[in-house]
């Protein structure tokens, strides 16, 4: 039911490699995910083992197979990925003007998603404002902003918690009570960042969920296509983002318990693969 939107005014701050390690932390500490990427660089697959040839996905083939369950990739124990699929960029524009004037494009198969209590959805979102975060921003119980440990974060935080990159007018603005941070790629040894991040600490609060130190071991977990818990669960940042979602999981609330499904008959692969047979095997 929650909906977590993984968001930042600026591009490369580790949008992608929070929601993917976020979301396979949290599905560990038992709270069932759907991670969905709403951005056509179609890079959250690429953390799951998903080979780059690989660009199926709802967005791509939305014409084709328009049922967005029949995308759905089951990437860990508790953990299903909902890919982009791969897109030129003219199919990008396309698309982005689709969603803007019919947002149900992405509303209709986003209140399904939602219609499932036990499931929390992670969406990854492209950099800045766009058509999907002004869509989805109303539905969000949470839009995470990530800002790197950088002067410039600092230096952008009025404007940055206004709220205006969630689009511009009053009901954006409304949502803007809904923005929570996490600072990345903190480096203690490093005066301009750790000032950075005391800064922005000062600033913002509670609202600041946590702070996840720079660390080789995250770029490393990617190269491999695999989730840093399972690459290098010892390192600074795996420990940072226990904590990061631990202070999630504390505003969230709580997971609601799978029913015991009766036993079914079998079912076309493509049919309620979420949540009904999902739920079997999969959570
Ligand atoms: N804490 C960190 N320590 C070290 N490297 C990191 C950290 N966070 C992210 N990175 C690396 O930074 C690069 C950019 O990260 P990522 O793609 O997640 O950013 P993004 O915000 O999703 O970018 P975009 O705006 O293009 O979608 C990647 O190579 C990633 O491995
Ligand atoms: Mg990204």
């Amino acid at each position: 039911m929650p909906l977590i939107l993984i968001a930042s005014p600026k591009g490369g701050v580790g949008k992608t490699t929070l929601a993917a390690n976020l979301a396979d932390t949290l599905r560990r500490q038992g709270r069932p995910t759907l991670l969905l990427d709403l951005d056509p660089q179609n890079a959250l697959r690429l953390h799951f083992g998903i080979p780059v040839q690989d660009g199926a996905g709802y967005m791509a083939d939305r014409a084709a197979r328009p049922d967005w369950r029949a995308h759905l990739r089951q990437v860990a124990p508790g953990l299903l990925l909902l890919p982009h699929g791969a897109v030129e960029l003219r199919a990008a524009l396309e698309n982005a003007l689709a969603m803007e004037h019919d947002p149900a494009l992405l509303l209709a198969p986003l209140r399904e998603m939602l219609a499932d209590p036990s499931v929390l959805v992670v969406a990854d979102l492209p950099p800045g404002p766009s058509a999907a975060l002004q869509a989805t921003a109303p539905f969000a119980s949470l839009v995470l902003t990530v800002l790197q440990s950088e002067a410039i974060s600092a230096a952008m935080l009025a404007e940055v918690e206004s709220g205006r990159f969630l689009g511009s007018g009053t009901l954006p603005a409304l949502f803007a009570g809904r923005l929570h941070f996490l600072l990345n790629g903190v480096d203690l040894q490093s005066r301009l960042s750790r000032s950075t991040a005391e800064t922005v600490a000062q600033h913002l609060g509670p609202r600041l969920l946590g702070a996840v130190s720079r660390d080789e071991a995250l770029a490393e977990a990617l190269a491999y296509q695999r989730p840093l818990l399972d690459h290098a669960p010892a390192s600074a940042a795996a420990a940072d983002l226990r904590q990061v979602a631990a202070a999630v999981e504390a505003l969230l609330p709580a997971p609601v318990a799978r029913p015991v499904q009766p036993a079914a008959p079998a079912q076309p692969q493509h049919a309620a693969a979420f949540p009904l047979t999902a739920s079997r095997g999969a959570w």
